[in-house]
């Protein structure tokens, strides 16, 4: 079915300036950007979207991180995207990534890791609101 998934391109990749080489893997695996914006989160944006890793003795690492620079949010759709998506961001430490991936080409490490993206339906559906409006979303 075609789903949307939502997909974050982290700061160590707009510091680079690679977001346009992320882009370009998303295209080339047949996912539509249909929405896109480039951000600078607030404490209250990084830690609420990522309060379900409150506890994890990362969190506060992985929240400073992404406020570290610029980020591009963005809605992708396609033919099973959120599973397609996280196979072509590859695994989340980037050492483990497989070959070809978005993290196994751009990742530096498992914190500067690149890009996010929804890990199941329920997930993109609470984190694709957090972002977008419907209106700004054009698929
Ligand atoms: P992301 O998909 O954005 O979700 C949470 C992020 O926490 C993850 O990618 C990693 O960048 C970061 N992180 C840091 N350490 C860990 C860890 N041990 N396990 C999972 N995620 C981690």
């Amino acid at each position: 079915a075609i789903q949307r998934t939502f997909s974050i391109i982290k700061p160590d990749a707009t510091k680079r300036n690679i977001t346009g080489k992320v882009n370009a893997k998303i295209e080339e695996a047949g996912l539509r950007i249909i929405a896109q914006k480039r951000i600078q989160l607030t404490k209250e944006q990084a830690g609420g979207f990522y309060a379900v890793h409150k506890e994890r003795p990362f969190y506060n690492d992985l929240v400073s991180f992404m406020m570290s620079g610029p980020v591009v949010v963005q809605v992708l759709e396609g033919e099973n995207a959120i599973a397609k998506y996280r196979e072509v961001m590859g695994a989340t430490n980037p050492s483990e990534a497989a070959a070809g991936t978005i993290r196994a080409e751009f990742a530096e490490s498992i914190d500067a890791n690149t890009v996010h993206g929804s890990d199941a339906p329920e997930t993109a559906a609470e984190e694709i609101p957090f972002f977008f409006s419907e209106d700004e979303i054009v698929g």
